[in-house]
C-alpha cells in the first residue's frame, strides 16, 4: 500500500493502522511538513521496519521507479499543503502542490494499474453549510484556496476514474483530526505557530505558547464560541483501512464519505475538557472573530457508518489526553 504524506499528521497513524491490519505501508514523503525522525519512531510502535522515500509527489521521475519496485495494491494520497491562513497569502503553492502532486501521482496510478486509490478530502468542501448535520450530498463550494483545492481534486478524482474505470476512488472528507497514538511518540507536530484549535491548547499548557484567544464568543451557538466535529486521528486512521477494504469489494468507482464523529463541540468545551483531562488551568482570553471561520458544523455519520461499517469509538477525553502525551514527548525530544 503506497502512502503519499506518510510522515504526516495523518498519513502516520496510518501507516500504523495498516501495519497493524497486515499491510506493508511504502511511505512516500519529502519532509518538508514533517520530521525524518517519525519514520524512527513509526518503527518503535509497530516494531517493523518502515519502508519509506524521500520524494516530493511532483517527481514524476523518481516516483515512478517506486511504483515499479514493488507491486502497488492501494494508493492513499494525503501529501498536501493544509494550512488555510497560508493558502490566502500563497494560492500558487497550494495549485503548484495539491494540482500537480495528485495530477502525477494519478498517472502513475493509471501507468501501473492501481487498483484503489484514497484522497484526503476535507469538510472544508462544505463552505459555510446552511444544513447541518452535513450529508455527503450537502452542497460543496469554498472559502479558501485551500477548500477550493480540496474541492477541484475531488473533481479531478472524478473525471479520471471516469476515464480509467478500473480505478476505484474514494473520498474521505475529514471533519477536524485531533488526538496522537496512544503510545505518544506520534502527534500533530506543527511547524511554527499552529492552526488549529488543539495543538494550539497544548502548546500553551506546555508554556511554549503564553495564552490562547478563543476567537469569538459572539456566535449564535449555546456558549458563543464556534462548534466543530473533533475526530480521533486513530478512528480516522482506520476510517482509509475500512475504505480500502470497501474498495476492494465494490463495483462503484467513486465513493465519498464523511469521517466524523456525528457530534459537536464548543472551543469553550474542548478547553474545558482539557482542562478536566489534564488538571492544567488553561490562560486563555477571548479574543475577535478570526475572519473565514463559520460558526458551526458537523457531520451526518450514516453513509460511512453503514458502508463501511465504521464508527468513531474514541472520546474527545481520549484525543486530548494522547495529545497532551504527545506534546509532552515532542517538547523532550527537541529540547
Ligand atoms: C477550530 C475552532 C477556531 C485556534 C480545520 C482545518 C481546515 C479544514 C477544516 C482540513 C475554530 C477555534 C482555533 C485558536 C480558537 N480541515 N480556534 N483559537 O477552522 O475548523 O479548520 O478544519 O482540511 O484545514 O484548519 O479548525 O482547529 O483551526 O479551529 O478559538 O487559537 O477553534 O476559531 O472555531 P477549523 P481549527
Amino acid at each position: 500500500m503506497l502512502v503519499t504524506g506518510g510522515a504526516g499528521y495523518i498519513g502516520s497513524h496510518t501507516v500504523v493502522t495498516l501495519i497493524e491490519k497486515g499491510y506493508t505501508p511504502i511511505i512516500i514523503d519529502d519532509f518538508r511538513n514533517a520530521n525524518q525522525d517519525v519514520i524512527e519512531r513509526l518503527s518503535k510502535i509497530t516494531g517493523e521496519e518502515i519502508i519509506y522515500f524521500n520524494v516530493a509527489c511532483q517527481d514524476s521521475f523518481r516516483l515512478k521507479g517506486v511504483f515499479g519496485q514493488f507491486p502497488i495494491e492501494g494508493v492513499i494520497h494525503f501529501a498536501a499543503d493544509k494550512a488555510v491562513g497560508e493558502s490566502v497569502e500563497k494560492p500558487l503553492k497550494y495549485f503548484e502542490n495539491n494540482f500537480g502532486g495528485l495530477t502525477s501521482i494519478l498517472e502513475l496510478v493509471q501507468e501501473f494499474e492501481v487498483k484503489n486509490f484514497v484522497f484526503s478530502s476535507s469538510c472544508t468542501v462544505y463552505g459555510d453549510p446552511e444544513v447541518i448535520p452535513v450529508t455527503e450530498e450537502s452542497p460543496v463550494s469554498y472559502n479558501s484556496p485551500y477548500g477550493f483545492t480540496k474541492k477541484v481534486c475531488e473533481e479531478m478524482i472524478e473525471q479520471f476514474v471516469a476515464s480509467c474505470p478500473i480505478v476505484k476512488a474514494t473520498l474521505l472528507r475529514y471533519f477536524n483530526p485531533v488526538g496522537a497514538h496512544e503510545s505518544g511518540l506520534i502527534g500533530e507536530e506543527p511547524d511554527g505557530k499552529p492552526n488549529n484549535l488543539l495543538p494550539f491548547i497544548t502548546q500553551t499548557a506546555a508554556g511554549v505558547r503564553k495564552e490562547l484567544t478563543v476567537f469569538g464568543d459572539d456566535y449564535d451557538t449555546p456558549d458563543g464560541t464556534c462548534i466543530r466535529d473533533y475526530i480521533h486521528v486513530v478512528d480516522l486512521a482506520e476510517a482509509h483501512v475500512a475504505a480500502l477494504e470497501n474498495a476492494m469489494n465494490s463495483t462503484e468507482n467513486l465513493m465519498v464519505f464523511n469521517v466524523g464523529t456525528g457530534k459537536g463541540s464548543s472551543v469553550l468545551e474542548m478547553i474545558k475538557t482539557f482542562e478536566e483531562e489534564t488538571g492544567i488551568e488553561l490562560p486563555y482570553k477571548i479574543g475577535p472573530r478570526r475572519e473565514g471561520d463559520i460558526k458551526e458544523i458537523y457531520a451526518n455519520t450514516d453513509k460511512v457508518n453503514q458502508t463501511l461499517n465504521w464508527e468513531s469509538r474514541k472520546t474527545i477525553n481520549e484525543a486530548i489526553a494522547t495529545s497532551w502525551k504527545f506534546e509532552k514527548y515532542i517538547r523532550e525530544l527537541r529540547k
